[in-house]
């Protein structure tokens, strides 16, 4: 059985896609299988995360908030997730213009706001994080695709690199 869980709330499908690379990556290049579950399939809302000792969270953040199956998950599990290793990322178009901008201080405000201070809440700490950038859709979708895949890449090889123990 695998050790390692990857769950994730998209709306729009950017944290689907991202989830898809950051596995492909610790899958051939760790050789660390990974489980994954949507936190929005009805089937799967409330995965048993007992027996895994890494937890990836990934979510969707829009309309000034986490998806809602992000929260409810911390919320359900916070307990369990205490003694567990925790990598949480988010897709955030607020974050993505940051990055493309080059403006590491905004950046940074927004991976604490989005990631640092949610986790607080319910009296968790990570073992890493990452805010990736998303794809703005509908009467917003003229601010484009601002994900950086090497962003993407390089959190999933410094992921696979602490669960694995191994230097990619
Ligand atoms: C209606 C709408 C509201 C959004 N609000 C925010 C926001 O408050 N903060 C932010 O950083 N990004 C915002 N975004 C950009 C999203 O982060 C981006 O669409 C991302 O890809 C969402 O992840 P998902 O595709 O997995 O749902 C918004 C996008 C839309 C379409």
């Amino acid at each position: 059985m695998s050790n390692t869980i990857l769950v994730y709330a998209t709306r729009w499908g950017a944290t689907t896609e991202a989830t898809k690379e950051i596995i492909r990556i610790i899958e051939d290049k760790f050789e660390i299988k990974v489980d994954l579950v949507n936190l929005k399939d009805k089937k799967t809302k409330n995965p048993e995360i007992t027996p895994y000792e890494n937890v990836i969270l990934g979510v969707s953040v829009a309309k000034f908030r986490w998806a809602n199956e992000g929260k409810r998950f911390l919320k359900n599990n916070r307990d369990k997730l205490a003694g567990k290793k925790l990598f949480v990322f988010v897709s955030s178009g607020g974050a993505g213009d940051a990055y493309k901008a080059n403006d590491m201080e905004k950046y940074e405000k927004l991976q604490k706001r989005w990631i640092d201070y949610i986790l607080e809440k319910y009296n968790l700490k990570y073992t890493s994080r990452k805010a990736l950038g998303g794809r703005y859709v509908g009467s917003y979708s003229d601010r484009g695709d601002n994900r950086d895949w090497g962003v993407i890449r390089n959190w999933a090889e410094e992921v696979g690199t602490i669960i694995s123990g191994k230097k990619s």
